[in-house]
């Protein structure tokens, strides 16, 4: 067994959403151990966070500067391989940067920047760097959703005709409402979210989906946003209408405040020959609609799946797998590219997913501002 991947983490303190998903992830497949970390910018809560989960303090560090400084004065075999950037949006673009610049491999939550133009300035750094790099549309992650884009690649849709992604959420409503609250998370922040909420958080997941589920790239969109309150810089509702070629046409619905929805990421994928239809909240249930048969229903762990999703699963068939086992499943592929070893293509989402939803984001926003006008994205 290879030694361990040395992991640092930025952000995803005890106080984050999203930091319990990326270290259990982490450690599920025994590929990763946390070296270093700033969890969090107030250093006695990264410190008592340290040892709340046993995280050795001689590195953990006031802030990323002083971490990378600090790093790359130890010798390579035991200074950080990757970094996990888990902050808020507006860290990710330097903090990336800086990693590639200086020879660390680097995970990145989405939205990966906050501009498009800090996306292709990244790129250009990555291609300078040569180091891995995954962004974390974690959705991609699940068994289900990877024997999706195995058999559409087979042709078991035949041509696409018709996308529909959805992804609906309603906890902005607690928010929202309430002018006090509505100017004090982040998410509403444009210095710190970029210039949209619900594209840039949730959006840029279900037009990821699409573009990796069925290999097509949106070409055209129309976006159509909800802001809610006039005070509200930012959108908590959109609808999109996206061409993807030609007679391949659909709509991505993306909402923070669907009153009552918690994680509602749905994807239908309609062809001549069939559909699917995949729900992030019954993650291990791919349905196979038809006309003219009926419908079957795909579950993860049988021999029938792909390579690509039967990697993605460790126990056997009933014994359900779930958001966890799909961030480790790309934590899995990162530890193989980083270690130099044959990987599935689709196994975690590039550099090249992550400029695609820059570009995205981007182009609903211009839709939306320039009265809801087709606009194109960038080939
Ligand atoms: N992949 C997904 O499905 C998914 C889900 C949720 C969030 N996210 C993304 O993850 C990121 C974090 O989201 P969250 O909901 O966990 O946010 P959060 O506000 O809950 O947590 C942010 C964390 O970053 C820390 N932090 C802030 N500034 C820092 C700094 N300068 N240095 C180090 N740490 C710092 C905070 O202390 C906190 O621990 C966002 O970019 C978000 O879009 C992704």
């Amino acid at each position: 067994m290879a030694k361990k991947i040395r992991l640092g983490v930025l952000g995803g303190g005890g106080d984050s959403l999203i930091g319990v998903l990326h270290r259990v992830a982490s450690h599920i497949n025994d590929n990763y151990q946390i070296v270093g970390a700033v969890f969090n910018p107030d250093f006695e809560a990264n410190m008592a966070f340290a040892k709340e989960i046993d995280v050795p303090t001689n590195r953990i560090y006031t802030d990323f500067d002083t971490m990378v400084e600090e790093e790359l004065k130890l010798p390579e075999e035991e200074r950080i391989q990757v970094c996990a950037i888990l902050t808020p949006n507006f860290l990710h673009f330097p903090m990336a940067k800086k990693l590639l610049e200086n020879g660390f491999h680097v995970i990145c939550e989405k939205p990966m920047t906050t501009t498009y133009e800090e996306a292709k300035i990244l790129q250009a750094t990555w291609e300078r760097a040569g180091t891995v790099f995954a962004v974390t549309h974690t959705y991609t992650g699940y068994p289900m959703v990877r024997q999706m884009r195995e058999m559409i690649k087979a042709g078991a849709l035949g041509k696409i005709h018709k996308v529909d992604a959805c992804y609906y959420q309603g906890w902005i409503n607690t928010i929202i409402h309430d002018k006090e609250k509505r100017s004090s998370v982040w998410r509403l922040d444009p210095k710190k979210a970029g210039i949209s909420s619900c594209m840039g958080d949730i959006g840029v997941h279900a037009f990821n989906m699409i573009e990796y589920t069925t290999g097509l790239q949106v070409k055209t969109l129309l976006a159509d946003f909800n802001y809610l309150y006039e005070d509200n810089k930012m959108d908590v509702d959109g609808t999109v209408l996206i061409r993807m070629g030609d007679h391949v046409k659909g709509l991505i619905r993306s909402s923070q405040v669907a009153t009552g929805e918690e994680n509602g990421l749905a994807i239908n994928i309609y062809g001549e020959k069939a559909a699917f239809r995949w729900e992030q909240e019954r993650p291990n249930f791919l349905y196979r609609l038809s006309d003219t048969e009926p419908a079957q229903v795909y579950k993860p762990g049988h021999a029938y799946n792909s390579k690509l999703s039967l990697e993605g699963t460790k126990l056997p068939p009933g014994h359900p797998e779930g958001i966890f086992d799909a961030m480790a499943n790309i934590y899995l592929g990162v530890a193989r590219a980083i270690r130099g070893e044959n990987y599935n293509d689709g196994e975690f989402p590039t550099m090249q997913d992550g400029v695609r939803g820059l570009n995205f984001i981007e182009a609903t926003v211009e839709s939306n501002k320039q009265g809801n006008v087709w606009v194109s994205m960038d080939a």
